[in-house]
């Protein structure tokens, strides 16, 4: 009996020696994964929350999943070269790969008018600068960090048994977020236009623009449509702001203006749901022309991730903490998807261009 005492501990320790290693390893990919911190944001949690509400559509954007490509240029005005070296503000023209598309998960989606669209641009300088923009048509947006970005996709998160979100996890949110209030003014009071040719759409966030003394300027960005027109319904159909932005880009370019908005005194840089003052200078930066439009299955935008900090010197991003938090989700997104292969789009174009429009466009080459 003497003699296996020794044997039993040292079989003990060699068995310890063994589980021990997978043990760490499971505790560090569960701690890497979030698994004893729920509350934790990260780009994974934020991609959880979002498919809670939307579902899993593999192949599509995990947000701003119903969307086509479409391209044009973009001509500084040069009235902000004093604000910014960033290549975008000089009087030159480049060329622009974009994306319209519609907020949410669902990449089937009707087209109703009331929901949130957006526009996504790429502006390429010919010596390889870039300037990446993601933008919506809404006046502010809902909240404020990445973390009630989350707190709110789990509260308006469909029942399974009603298929709607729980009301009373919306008034929860609602009660424990009461600065959020003004925000959710805003949005259920804003106007609605009658397409995508015709919306507004802002950057909500704000970045910082960097002179040539080195000072800085916080802005906030917005492109207004050349022609804006409000309360005329488009007509109702499963894909019908989508045909009408295709008859629109069919027919003639489509240009809206670079409106810049330069933070006046007192205005939060840091917290997007808040609105800037009407009284605010703004600045006609530039104006961009779309002249085309493409199906996502051929169109250059879907290999494109619209990360807000893919920016040239001279625009820097603001200590808005949503901004990182959008980096990093996009950049997840785009790794899971194109590891998925590319589904079939809702939408494609009835024409991929209008007969006199690429060739009719002086634009330089994208540097490689
Ligand atoms: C924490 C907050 C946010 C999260 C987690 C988030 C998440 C996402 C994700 C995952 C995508 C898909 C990206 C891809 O696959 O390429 C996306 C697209 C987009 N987001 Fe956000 N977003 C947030 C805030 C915002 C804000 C403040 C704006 C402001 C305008 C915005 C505008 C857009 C636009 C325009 C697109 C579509 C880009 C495209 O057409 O490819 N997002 N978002």
């Amino acid at each position: 009996m003497a003699k296996n005492a020794p044997g039993t501990s040292s079989g003990l320790v060699r068995w310890l020696g063994v589980v021990s290693l997978p043990c760490l390893l499971l505790a560090g990919f569960a701690a890497a994964g979030g698994w004893f911190s729920p509350h934790r944001v990260t780009q994974n949690t934020l991609l959880s929350a979002l498919q809670g509400v939307d579902g899993k559509h593999p192949g599509f954007r995990r947000n701003h999943a119903k969307g086509v490509c479409v391209a044009g240029w973009y001509e500084g005005s040069g009235a902000a070269a004093a604000l910014s070296t960033a290549f975008a503000f000089r009087a030159e023209r480049v060329p622009v790969i974009g994306r319209f598309a519609l907020a949410g998960g669902m990449p089937y989606q009707g087209d109703a008018p009331g929901k949130v669209r957006s526009i996504a641009l790429s502006l390429m300088a010919p010596d390889g600068q870039e300037w990446r923009m993601g933008l919506n048509d809404i006046p502010v947006f809902p909240v404020s960090t990445p973390q009630e970005f989350q707190a709110l996709q789990k509260a308006v998160r469909p029942d399974p048994v009603t298929g709607k979100p729980d009301p009373g996890a919306v008034a929860a949110f609602r009660q424990a977020h009461p600065w959020l209030a003004a925000a959710g003014m805003a949005l259920a009071h804003r106007q609605v236009t009658s397409g995508f040719e015709s919306d507004t759409y802002r950057s909500l966030n704000s970045f910082i623009l960097q002179d040539a003394k080195g000072q800085t300027h916080p802005v906030r960005f917005a492109m207004v449509p050349e022609e804006q027109h409000f309360n005329e319904a488009p007509e109702q159909g499963k894909d019908s702001l989508f045909q009408q932005l295709d008859e629109a880009l069919s027919s003639h370019p489509l240009r809206w203006n670079l409106v810049l908005t330069l933070a006046g005194k007192g205005e939060d840089v840091r917290d997007p749901s808040r609105q800037w003052s009407q009284n605010d200078q703004q600045i006609e930066a530039g104006t961009l022309t779309l002249d085309r439009i493409e199906s996502e299955t051929t169109g250059a935008c879907t290999g494109i991730t619209f990360d807000p900090l893919i920016l040239p010197p001279g625009i820097a991003p603001s200590d808005d903490p949503v901004l990182q938090a959008r980096s990093a989700a996009y950049m997840r997104s785009f790794a899971e998807r194109s590891r998925e292969g590319r589904p079939v789009p809702a939408f494609s174009p009835s024409a991929p261009t209008r007969p006199d429009s690429p060739a009719t466009v002086p634009v330089p080459e994208k540097a490689s």
